[in-house]
């Protein structure tokens, strides 16, 4: 059994992409394994809404959405020894950005729109992807996106092939180099 471990230096490991990219379980795994706290920024937004996230959208709009992801963003972003699945659109707005690698290592969980829209398909809980055209819409999205996913990434792993165990290796991996360099 792996013996359990912290990632030494506190930080947290932040975890961005685009919807059905596997952030969430990927995530939840991840802690376990490293026995680190594991939080999602969405579940953050719908707790304190007491509303799912498409309820917000229907109800309130996306631009009060993003207001209230920037509220929760900049809190979990003082947390230590956490791994923090965002959601898809946190790097729309760059302050996110900035206040999650204060404190974080950002993996880019990078995976095609094929395998986006297999895994998203019938999954209403997305309210920018319960269109008509999901694949063309999935498509628009990712490119407007990618450069800034990019951007924000200190690590890339391409998700498309990987089982949540084998990304959560190559996490792991990258982690341990991370903390080998300050040794
Ligand atoms: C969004 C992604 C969703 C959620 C909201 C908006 C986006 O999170 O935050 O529906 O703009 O990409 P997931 O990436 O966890 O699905």
């Amino acid at each position: 059994m792996e013996k359990k471990r912290r990632f030494r230096s506190n930080g947290n490991i932040v975890l961005i992409g685009f919807m059905g990219s596997g952030k969430s379980s990927v995530g939840k795994y991840l802690a376990s394994c490293l026995n680190l706290e594991y939080i999602s920024s969405d579940d953050i937004i719908e707790e304190r809404e007491k509303m799912k996230i498409s309820d917000i959208f229907k109800k309130y709009g996306e631009k009060y959405f993003r207001e209230r992801e920037k509220e929760v963003i900049r809190d979990v972003s003082n947390r230590k020894n956490t791994v923090i699945a965002t959601g898809g659109g946190i790097v729309l707005n760059w302050e996110n950005v900035e206040n999650l690698k204060k404190n974080g290592v950002t993996f880019f969980l990078r995976t095609s729109c094929g395998t986006i829209y297999n895994r998203i398909k019938d999954d209403k809980t997305r309210p920018l992807l319960d269109v008509e055209d999901p694949i063309s819409t999935i498509r628009r999205i990712l490119k407007v996106r990618m450069p800034l996913y990019k951007a924000a990434s200190d690590y890339i792993i391409d998700t498309s092939r990987l089982s949540v165990e084998e990304v959560s290796e190559k996490i792991k991996n990258y982690i341990r180099r991370i903390e080998d360099e300050k040794d």
